[in-house]
Order: structure tokens, then C-alpha cells, then sequence
């Protein structure tokens, strides 16, 4: 048998963290304990609250296909919550549901782009933009996140890049690898660059909105006249540690929502009914969890931030949010996957070299500090003392 594919799948990407996830496991199967510092999940469990939600939804019945866009009483609280968060007024019909913010990604990226088209993306940044933007034929135009910037965006890049071709620019505030966020000054520059472009749309991922420390998220769908242009994208993934349902949404002007429905329906036809009722659950009931699980955070954070800083070659920023640290390590000498690589083979500790989230990640590596403080000082300390042995 020969099998033969489309063109296109030549121009999909994949993602290291899942090569580097299989590395590590190959090694526990040898028997070696390995710390998994390279997971974006978050390692608490979903509140008990959203299970038992859940549960109920299955034993009233809620196993059934349910509208292809979301149920509506999801929609509504997904428009109260975004209206409420980024100062805006949102209608439950410019909301679109979804297993998971990348799904929607996948489908705002197909529903909006042309073969030939330009796309403004972060890099480093979430490995699914540059693939995704290529797999559409269009081009990827990456604007620099610099560490000296504390990796936030720079307008003057952005208005450097922007042509006649750009359809789409893709923020992702607070980041993922860098932990940079954008400020309110940050995201006006941005707004200013394209206000007088009625054919540019902003997607904005806002999956870690709630992961944040000293500031608040702020999006930049809450300036003036940005609502019409911006897709918001964000999620239950992280905030309520549920990656493993798969739930998220779009917030969007209707005539889009439209479009991304005639999309669901055409793939995955709707979004499990009782993670939809959990979901309503997570929103609508008590949202202590959230609350301790950054306070959580954040203390792992400055742990991590800490200990690095004191290894031989590394330099680490505190992150704004997220709960990533994306070091430089260019005074170890070493590249970004040698020493990945490096660490996992004598310090037993899994971490992704910056380079899994695009070129411009050479001299950094991110590591997750979704894991626990035990872990992570464990983890500091076997890299030290690889570290030292060269
Ligand atoms: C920047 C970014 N966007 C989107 C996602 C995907 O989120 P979801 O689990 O809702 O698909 C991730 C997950 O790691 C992410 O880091």
C-alpha cells in the first residue's frame, strides 16, 4: 500500500512538548524518575464543584448533540462573564463554544484567511500559530518579543510588518512561553496601527486572562472601537484546571459567529453536552479555586524565578503571568536544545527548549511551574548539580 496525503499537511507543524513528553516517558519506562517541567497543564485537580456538575449532567440526560454553536444558557453566562471582564457589552449570539481554544483557533484561522494572505503573529509564541498560519497558505510575519521589552509587543514592529496583504493579527496576552503581558498603553499602540484598517481582525488569545499577578489582563477588545474588529479566544483549560475536557470559546461579531458555526457543524458538529453544563458550573458558581490556584502560583513562581537566577549561566525574568518562566541561558554556552536535551538526560528533569516556540526562542528554555513546589525545588537542584559537572 502507498499511501499518499494533501499538500497541506506538508505545511502543518506539530508541537515539541509533545516530542520532548515522549522522550521522558520513554525514560520513566527505563525506570528513571523524571520532573515534568515542560507540561502547560495545570497539576491541580478541576474543582469539585464543575465535576459534580458534570456528573448531574449525565444522569439528567445531557448526552445528546446540543446546538452546533453552544447551549444557549452557556452562551449567556460566557457573555455576562466576557462583558463583565473586558468592559464590553456581549450578546450570547457572539459567542461560539468550542472543545478547547485551540479548536477555535483552528477554525477562526479557516474561516478568515486566504491562500497568499499575511499574518502578524508573537515569537516566540504557542507553536499552533506559525503551523496553522501555513497549513492556510498564508505567510507568517513574526514580530520579535523582546526579553529587554520584558516580552511584550512592540507597536512600532507591528506597524513595520503591517501591508496591504495583513488580514489577521494574533495577540496572545498574558504569553505563552515569554509570561509577558501586555499593558493597556501596550494594546492602544497596537489599536492605533490599525484603526484605520476595516479589513484587519485581531485574534486575541486570552486563554491565560486569569493567570496574572501583580496586574490585571486587560484585552484589547475593551478599547474603543476594537470590539468589531477582535476575536477574543480563552477558555476553562487553565483558569479552572480542565484541560482535559476540552472546552472553550470565541467571542466575536455575529456575521463571524456565523461563519465559525457553519464550521463546528461541518467538523465536530457541537461541543459535548455535560462539559457544557460543567462549564456554566465553572462561571456561574464560587470561584475561590481560581483564586488559590494563582496564589499557589504565585509562590511557586518566585521559588522558580529565585533558584534560577542562581544557576551559572541562566537569567530569569519574573513573569507577569502564565505560569511559565522562559530563562536566557546563552552564558551556559550551550544552544537552547543541547542543553534541553542535556537536562533531561542528567538532571532528569523535562523541560522545552525556547526554539519549540519558534527561532527566535534560541537562548531560552520554558519551564512549567504547573507542578509542585516539592517538584520544583527538587528539579532546581539536580539542575544545579548538572550544571556544575561541565
Ligand atoms: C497560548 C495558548 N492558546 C491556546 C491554548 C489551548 O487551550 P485549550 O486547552 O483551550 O485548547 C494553549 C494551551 O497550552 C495556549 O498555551
Amino acid at each position: 500500500m502507498v499511501y499518499t496525503f494533501a499538500d497541506r499537511m506538508k505545511h502543518l507543524g506539530t508541537e515539541a512538548s509533545f516530542e520532548t513528553l515522549a522522550k521522558a516517558k520513554a525514560l520513566e519506562r527505563q525506570g528513571k524518575n523524571i520532573i515534568h517541567l515542560e507540561i502547560g497543564d495545570p497539576d491541580f485537580d478541576t474543582p469539585i464543584n464543575i465535576k459534580e456538575a458534570a456528573v448531574r449532567a449525565i444522569y439528567d440526560g445531557n448526552t445528546h448533540y446540543v446546538p452546533a454553536e453552544g447551549i444557549y444558557e452557556l452562551r449567556e453566562a460566557i457573555a455576562n462573564y466576557v462583558s463583565k471582564t473586558r468592559m464590553i457589552d456581549v450578546k450570547p449570539e457572539e459567542v461560539v463554544v468550542g472543545p478547547g481554544c485551540k479548536q477555535l483557533l483552528f477554525l477562526t484561522m479557516l474561516a478568515l484567511i486566504n491562500p497568499g494572505e499575511e499574518v502578524l503573529y508573537p515569537s516566540p509564541a504557542y507553536p499552533a500559530y506559525e503551523s496553522l498560519i501555513n497549513f492556510v497558505g498564508a505567510k507568517p510575519v513574526p514580530i520579535p518579543l523582546m526579553e529587554e521589552y520584558d516580552f511584550r509587543m512592540d507597536h512600532e514592529h507591528i506597524k513595520e510588518k503591517l501591508t496591504r496583504k495583513t488580514k489577521v493579527v494574533i495577540l496572545n496576552s498574558p504569553e505563552n512561553p515569554t509570561g509577558g503581558i501586555l499593558t493597556k498603553e501596550d494594546l492602544k499602540l497596537i489599536a492605533d496601527c490599525i484603526a484605520e484598517r476595516d479589513d484587519v481582525i485581531v485574534v486575541s488569545d486570552e486563554i491565560y486572562s486569569r493567570i496574572v499577578y501583580e496586574r490585571e489582563h486587560e484585552s484589547i477588545a475593551s478599547l474603543p472601537g476594537m470590539k468589531e474588529k477582535t476575536i477574543i479566544l480563552d477558555g476553562f483549560s487553565k483558569a479552572y484546571a480542565m484541560t482535559g475536557w476540552r472546552l472553550g470559546y470565541a467571542v466575536m461579531n455575529e456575521e463571524i459567529a456565523q461563519k465559525l458555526t457553519q464550521l463546528v457543524i461541518n467538523s465536530h458538529a457541537c461541543t459535548c453536552a455535560f462539559v457544557q453544563i460543567a462549564g456554566i458550573e465553572a462561571l456561574n458558581g464560587p470561584q475561590d479555586s481560581v483564586k488559590e490556584m494563582v496564589e499557589e502560583f504565585k509562590k511557586r513562581r518566585e521559588i522558580i524565578v529565585s533558584g534560577l537566577n542562581k544557576l551559572k549561566g541562566f537569567n530569569c525574568r519574573k513573569p507577569a503571568g502564565t505560569f511559565y518562566v522562559f530563562p536566557n541561558i546563552k552564558g551556559t554556552g550551550f544552544k537552547s536544545k543541547e542543553l534541553a536535551d542535556y537536562l533531561l538526560r542528567e538532571a532528569d528533569v523535562a523541560v522545552l527548549p525556547g526554539t519549540a516556540f519558534g527561532a527566535s526562542g534560541e537562548g531560552y528554555l520554558r519551564l512549567s511551574f504547573a507542578s509542585s513546589i516539592e517538584n520544583i525545588e527538587k528539579a532546581l537542584e539536580k539542575m544545579a548539580e548538572a550544571l556544575e559537572k561541565l
